[in-house]
Formats: structure tokens, sequence, C-alpha cells
């Protein structure tokens, strides 16, 4: 039986992290891009709180502006001063198509509220979203997860509510999506890359295609940015792959860490939102605290060389890592973008989910994250995880984590499993 009040401790179970060698990990304060347990401990994070911050923990001037905030009132419950020039500054990922914005709290209620606008827009009630994708946990689209009964291929399509499922990187099945259930498409929704499939990456081909065939068929597209906005930079991520979002949605990253997240839509796409057809509601939503949390952040990014920085230190980490397997003999590669990305152990990326959930590795993963964080290194235990990057990562943090995976990969290559 579980004593505690909170259920495992934790409200988010993404969050919580198994004891290790008779100690539990729970964090007492987290700085730049270190986390101190509650023993004191120093730890290079790698979770950087499921990538909701990319500037770093406590930035100080994400702090400052934070603060200046609450000091003026958190909540005033009317317009206040600061969200219109917040959601400026973040439509400044758009660019100049998708220019209007809209805040949520989370990730998971701008994903519901994209599906509401699509389907205003389209008056048709289905929403396809990709196979191995996470979309956030409300019921409709928490479907076709990786592992789950319905993300297996079948002659039948899976259909739950008004959600049913396409395979990324297969254009016969997004074909056969639009002559079996086009009538009813009212959006397209999936990540610009797979994040939360161990950061496959969907092809150019792949998203050219499918802009196309949902333009013709009068099917919108929600690039779900949650996880990867402004990730490659202050623009959007889907555009720079290949894909034309009608609407984005982004959370984490935009408000390093105070817990706020958005709708970027085309002034077209809009039409329903500013003619009232679909309400925005939310009592937190815009508010003071969180839009001074997102405009301190696009002030902070306005900087192109921290992205510089980002890309360089990233690519080193991930050549550093492929090594240190290659030293001991373990075939390793790593996916994604210099910022974020995922550690297989295969010589080939998977193309497909299909090729993914072959070649997830649990119990290989499992013992590198155990032996990276015996040396100081901590980061998601899932096969399907992720390594996020802040700019807070530095040449001390560099040093740390070369040697912790080295450590791993001997203790891999020790261990038998090698991969
Ligand atoms: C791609 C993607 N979409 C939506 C969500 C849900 O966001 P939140 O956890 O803020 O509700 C997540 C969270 O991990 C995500 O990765």
């Amino acid at each position: 039986m579980n004593a505690l009040t909170v259920p495992f401790g934790v409200s988010s179970r993404a969050r919580s992290l198994p004891p290790l060698d008779g100690k539990g990990f729970t964090v007492a304060r987290s700085q730049g891009a270190r986390l101190f347990d509650t023993e004191g401990r120093s730890f290079v994070d790698y979770g950087m709180a499921m990538g909701a911050t990319l500037v770093g923990h406590a930035h100080p001037e994400v702090v400052e502006a934070c603060t200046k905030a609450l000091e003026n009132g958190p909540m005033p419950g009317f317009p206040n001063d600061i969200e219109e020039a917040a959601g400026a500054a973040l439509a400044r990922i758009g660019g100049a198509r998708v220019t209007r914005v809209t805040f949520t709290t989370t990730g998971t209620e701008a994903v519901h509220l994209a599906c509401r606008i699509a389907r205003a827009n389209t008056g048709r009630r289905l929403i396809a979203k990709a196979v191995g994708g996470y979309d956030g946990w409300f019921d409709p689209v928490r479907f076709g997860l990786v592992e789950s009964a319905e993300a297996e291929r079948t002659n039948e399509r899976p259909v739950k509510e008004d959600t049913t499922l396409f395979r990324v990187n297969d254009i016969g099945d997004l074909d056969a999506l639009f002559e079996e259930m086009g009538g009813d498409l009212a959006a397209i929704l999936v990540e610009p890359m797979l994040g939360n499939t161990g950061c496959l990456v969907p092809e150019r081909s792949f998203f050219e295609h499918l802009t196309r065939r949902a333009r013709e068929n009068g099917t919108m597209i929600i690039a779900d940015e949650v996880m990867v906005g402004l990730r490659r930079g202050v623009k959007l991520v889907s555009e720079d792959l290949g894909l034309m979002p009608d609407l984005v949605t982004l959370g984490k990253a935009i408000g390093s860490g105070v817990p706020v997240a958005a709708v970027l839509g085309t002034p077209k796409a809009f039409e329903v939102v500013e003619d009232g057809t679909v309400p925005c509601f939310g009592t937190y939503h815009g508010n003071p605290l969180v839009a001074s949390a997102v405009l301190a952040t696009m002030k902070l990014l306005e900087d192109q060389s921290h992205y510089t920085r980002l890309f360089d230190w990233g690519a080193a980490l991930r050549r550093a890592v492929e090594d240190a397997f290659a030293a001991e003999g373990i075939t390793a590669i790593t996916t994604g973008f210099d910022s974020v990305f995922s550690l297989w152990f295969t010589d080939k990326a998977p193309r497909v989910y299909e090729e993914a959930k072959a070649k997830v590795r649990p119990e290989a993963t499992k013992q590198v994250s155990d032996s990276l964080r015996r040396h100081g290194v901590v980061g998601l235990p899932s096969p399907w995880g992720r390594y996020f990057i802040s700019l807070a990562h530095g040449e001390a943090e560099m040093e740390i984590t070369v040697n912790a995976f080295r450590e791993a990969a001997r203790d891999l290559a020790r261990s038998g499993l090698k991969g």
C-alpha cells in the first residue's frame, strides 16, 4: 500500500525516478543545468523538466520578470498589460504566415483547443494523430501511444471517439487515410519530430506530401510543437522540416518552467476564435505571471549566438556519446536535433514506428541510465526517452557527462547486454 498523501509522491507519473542503490531521487533545487537532490548531491540534468526549459533552470532574467509579476499581482482577473506583448513576442515563432496567438496553461489544453478550432473551421469531427505521438493526456488523443495495442499495424484503422491514427513516413498509409476517411477529416495532428517516439524524424518528402493532401482535402494541419518548439531557433520546426501547419501548439520551453502553453494559427484559422464561434476560456490563461515568463524567454532568445552555442554543444555531446559506446565495441547512434536527441543501440535510425519498436532496448537503456545517475548525470530513463540540452549546459557539464557516458558504456559492455 502506498502511504503517501500524493499517490507515488508525484502528480505526473512521468516525473518519478525509481530508487537506485537504495536511494530515492527527490529534487531540492534546480539551477542552470543542474539538479540538487535532498541529500545535497549535484546532477547534470538532461530531463530539463521534460523539456520545459531551454534557457536553463531558474534563469535569473526569467526569475526577475516573474518576481515582478508576482509582486504586481499575478492574477488581476481582467485584461492585463503584458499578455498582448507576450503574444506578439511568441508570434515571432510563426513568422509572416502563422501570426495569431492565444494562451492556455498546458500543452494538453493547447492541443484540445487547436482540435476545437480545426473542427469549427471545417465543420468536420475527425482528428488523425500520428502513431507513437504523444499529444497530451486528454482522453481523445491518449490513443496510439508507443507500445499501445492500437499502435500495431492491422487491416483496420483504429478509431476512438473522434480520433484515428496514421503512420509517419508511410505515404501509402497516409493516402489510404484520405481515401477511407477524407470526408470526415478535420485535422491531421502531428509532432514535427516524434520526440515521444525516441526522436523519430519525419522525412521532408512525407511532410510535403502530407501538406499537399491536407490542402486538397480541406483538412487542417496541427503541428504539435509543445516539445520541440524553440529547439531549432525562433521559428516553426514544422516549416523547417517541410510541413505547413494552419495551427501550432506550443508549451514547455516558451515559459522556462512556468506553466504556460499556446495555440498559434494563421489569421484564416483564427477567424473562428475572433468571431467567437470557438470560445476561449481558462481562469489562468495568459495571466501576468506566465506572460512575463514568455516575454523574458523570448527576449533572451533574440540573441542568435545562444543557438549557435547550443547546437555546437549538442553536436559535440552527440559525437562524444556515440564515441564512448564505440570505444567499448557497442553500436550506438543518436537521433533528433542537437538540442534534443535520443540514444539507440543500432547502426541505423528507425524510419517508422515498427522499426523503432523493434529497436528499443529497455534493459540496456535502464543499465545506462542507472550508470549515468551513479556518475552524476540524470535524464529520462525510458527507452523512448530523450536528452534535453539547455543554454546552461557548459564546459563543466560536458566533462562530467562525457566521463559518465564512458563509465556507462564500460558498465554496459561488462554487463553483456551490449545494447
Ligand atoms: C508533443 C507534446 N504535446 C503535448 C504535450 C502535453 O503537454 P502538457 O504536459 O503541458 O499538458 C506534451 C507533453 O509532454 C508533448 O510532448
